[in-house]
């Protein structure tokens, strides 16, 4: 696993990271984005949406009371999960909540994954995003062995623009 950290201006920012993403993991993989209320986690999500080519990623928002939006039209399908109101694992396997994340020729992007089951494969990524003391927000990714090569090139590429 390897770490990056970047620092994110702008909401734009955020989803240009998300859209690297989008653009390039494969199928299967899955991303977890953890950070409080506000962090920037679905904001993130819009990017990864857009990296995907859908056509209106702007339709984005934040699934926190359906649990689940699944959306199509772009080189994956694209299922957006938000944990934030489930209390147990045990619920989310019982209410079939975690299905999504089976499907095939999908991406997945799970907010709040702290409920997921222990026994659950680790994600491609996971993503840190915490408000800085000047209002901008740092990222710490977590990168797994499944994601490809051009991702780190292209979180390089983005670090070297912003110094
Ligand atoms: N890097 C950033 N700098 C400043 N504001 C940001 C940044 N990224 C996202 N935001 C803003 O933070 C707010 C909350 O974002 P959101 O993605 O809804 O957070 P979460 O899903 O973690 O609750 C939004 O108004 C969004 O535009
Ligand atoms: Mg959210």
């Amino acid at each position: 696993m390897s770490t990056v950290e970047l620092i994110c201006t702008c909401a734009e920012e955020t989803e240009s990271i998300g859209e690297i993403f989008g653009r390039l993991l494969p199928a299967g993989a899955r991303i977890d984005c953890i950070g409080e209320l506000g962090a920037g986690k679905t904001t993130f999500a819009r990017g990864v949406l857009r990296g995907l080519g859908h056509p209106d990623p702007r339709e984005l928002c934040s699934p926190t009371f359906a649990l689940h939006h699944r959306y199509e039209g772009g080189r994956l399908v694209f299922n957006h999960m938000d944990l934030y109101r489930v209390s147990s694992s045990a619920a989310l396997v019982h209410q079939g909540v975690l299905e999504p994340l089976d499907e095939p020729e999908s991406l997945a992007l799970v907010e709040w994954p702290e409920t997921l089951p222990d026994e659950m494969a680790p994600p491609a990524v996971r993503v840190h995003l915490g408000h800085t003391p000047d209002q901008r927000r740092l990222l710490h990714l977590e990168l797994g062995r499944g994601v490809p090569n051009g991702v780190f090139a292209e979180l390089e590429a983005y670090a070297h623009k912003r110094i």
